[in-house]
């Protein structure tokens, strides 16, 4: 049904679609929503997992940047995701980039944006999470995925990732350093050691018991990410999030000059599975096991997420998956994986 309702919906303008799908979903969070749209399929209790110190009621989480401002957690676990990573967040509130900034390329199974981290800030997003928090009931994981606003100079980021952190990691479940979107000029750069030790240092400091992971590029080379590995050892992180989206274009079905006309982003969906699973495959050849990978990029089935757990990842997330398969794509791709009955 949602693929017929789906080709009326690819018509509509991407962000437009977006702030519909997620009155959907902020339905579904509230008493009548939960009572209409929850499964009637029990989750097998196979499908959990130990890990951030903390168990995870199934792998299949929410990817960061869908609920960036922490409206919904609640709709989102209705809807089967074991876990939700909020954010991006930044400490000021910031409106992003023009529209139009989020493209679909459905030949593809894949979205390009340039978002550039729009988002309420650290102080309307830290009093919702408390209100979350506060009115209890069953909540998913709820991870928050941290950034700097664009404005603030490259050599003070670490000020920005350490007031997110003061103020949101007592909320959190994990939180995740995010050193790896595209659409934040020099974001990317902070990925190197010599820039990204100090932040994370810094972050830990603050962090109490909360665990940190980073989440980095699929377009890193492979050395860069034997660094990553090595530093997050070094430093005692509780592991990493790969990937975020990536800025190649190779090998796409979409028209070269459609793809170009879009402008800059980040690709994510399909294409991006490949390198999603070279990238986990090559961080678990050093990363022993207890370090947490939460392996993103590409997934749309259960199969999708079974070949990157096998691989090593112990936790798995979706955002194209999500927008293409529509609102009960968690529970599906749990069906898929026999992870629910
Ligand atoms: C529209 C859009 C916005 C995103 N915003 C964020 C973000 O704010 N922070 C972040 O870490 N990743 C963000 N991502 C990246 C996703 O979390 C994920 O890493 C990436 O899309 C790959 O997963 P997928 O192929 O399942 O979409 C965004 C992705 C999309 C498509």
């Amino acid at each position: 049904m949602y693929e017929a309702f789906f080709s009326i919906l690819k018509r509509l303008n991407p962000e437009f679609t977006h702030h519909l799908g997620m009155l959907v979903v902020r339905f579904a969070g509230t008493r009548l929503g939960s009572l209409v749209l929850r499964s009637d399929k029990a989750l097998s209790p196979a499908m959990r997992v130990m890990t951030l110190g903390a168990a995870f009621e199934s792998p299949i989480g929410l990817a960061a940047g869908f609920d960036k401002n922490a409206v919904a957690i609640r709709g989102f676990h209705t809807l089967g995701f074991g876990h939700v990573e909020v954010g991006t967040v930044t400490p000021l509130p910031q409106p992003g980039n023009e529209t139009p900034r989020l493209f679909r390329l459905p030949d593809d199974f894949a979205l390009i944006n340039r978002m550039g981290f729009n988002n309420d800030g650290v102080e309307a997003i830290a009093a919702r999470l408390k209100k979350v928090r506060a009115r209890g009931g069953t909540l998913p994981m709820i991870g928050v995925n941290i950034g700097k606003n664009k404005a603030t100079p490259q050599d003070r980021a670490g000020d920005d990732y350490v007031a997110c952190t003061k103020a949101l990691a007592q909320y959190a479940d994990y939180l995740v350093v995010n050193v790896s979107s595209p659409n934040t000029p020099g974001l990317r750069g902070l990925q190197e050691r010599s820039s990204l030790e100090p932040i994370l240092t810094a972050v830990l400091q603050h962090a109490d018991d909360t665990p940190v992971l980073v989440k980095i590029a699929p377009d890193l080379g492979d050395e860069a990410i034997a660094e990553v590995v090595e530093l997050v050892c070094d430093l005692g992180l509780a592991g990493i999030v790969a990937v975020n989206t990536t800025i190649s274009r190779e090998g796409l079905a979409t028209s070269p000059g459609d793809v170009s006309a879009m402008g800059e982003g980040g690709l994510s969906g399909k294409p991006l599975s490949q390198r999603s699973l070279e990238v986990l495959t090559l961080i678990r050849q050093t990363l022993p096991r207890e370090y947490c990978v939460i392996s993103v990029g590409g997934v749309f089935t259960g199969d999708d997420a079974q070949r990157l757990l096998e691989q090593g990842a112990t936790l798995v997330q979706a955002y194209t998956g999500f927008v293409y398969r529509g609102p009960f794509f968690a529970r599906k791709v749990l069906e898929e994986m026999g992870g629910s009955r």
